[in-house]
């Protein structure tokens, strides 16, 4: 028997201030991975949200976990496996082949580009995204539009941590769900 509560999962969350650099309160993630049952406690959490949300969807099932480069990909292919859905990375310019679409997003210092491969997901999937991190939702928001581009739907956005003061909740068109919020 799993005795971790999402509470105790977030007590394994560390913070590093000044990360990467001053200023920046950086939560690391990794200290869940090294305790199985914490993991699975995270995953099973992440995975009953999903399936309850699913339940929405007037019968119809989430066909497809995106996973955002590179940490959310630490959790898509096990939420996919729970949800019997595929799997599809989105990833950073320049490291996916084949006929890709792209789209850009605001950094700090510029713009960068994200890109997943156009046969991945098939026009009126149901999608879900997931990511460790919703920070000012850029990098999520990129993602929602590449899923738009190829004529499916996101039915849920899922992070492990929201940011909450960055506010990247009102930038993104979908639901959110996050398991840890500060
Ligand atoms: C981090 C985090 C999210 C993103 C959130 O990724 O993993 O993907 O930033 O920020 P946003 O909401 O402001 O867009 P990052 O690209 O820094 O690193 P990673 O490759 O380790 O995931
Ligand atoms: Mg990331």
């Amino acid at each position: 028997e799993n005795l971790f509560t999402i509470e105790s999962v977030k007590a394994l969350v560390k913070d590093y201030p000044d990360f990467p650099k001053d200023g920046i309160l950086f939560k690391d993630i990794f200290p869940i991975f090294q305790n199985h049952r914490a993991l699975d406690c995270l995953l099973n959490h992440m995975a009953d949200e999903a399936i309850t949300f699913s339940k929405k969807l007037n019968g119809s099932k989430i066909d497809a976990v995106v996973g955002l480069d590179a940490r959310g990909f630490l959790f898509g292919p096990t939420l996919a496996l729970k949800l019997e859905a595929k799997f599809v990375p989105i990833r950073k310019r320049g490291k996916l082949p084949g006929i890709l679409v792209s789209a850009s997003y605001e950094k700090e210092y510029g713009v960068d580009i994200v890109e997943i491969q156009a046969d991945s997901i098939n026009q009126g999937d149901n999608v879900l995204i997931v990511d460790d991190l919703l920070a000012t939702g850029g990098t999520c928001r990129a993602a929602e539009d590449l899923i738009k581009k190829l004529g499916a739907n996101v039915v849920l956005n899922q992070f492990v941590i929201e940011l909450c003061e960055l506010n990247g909740r009102d930038i993104l068109e979908a639901p959110i769900h996050s398991v840890i919020k500060y």
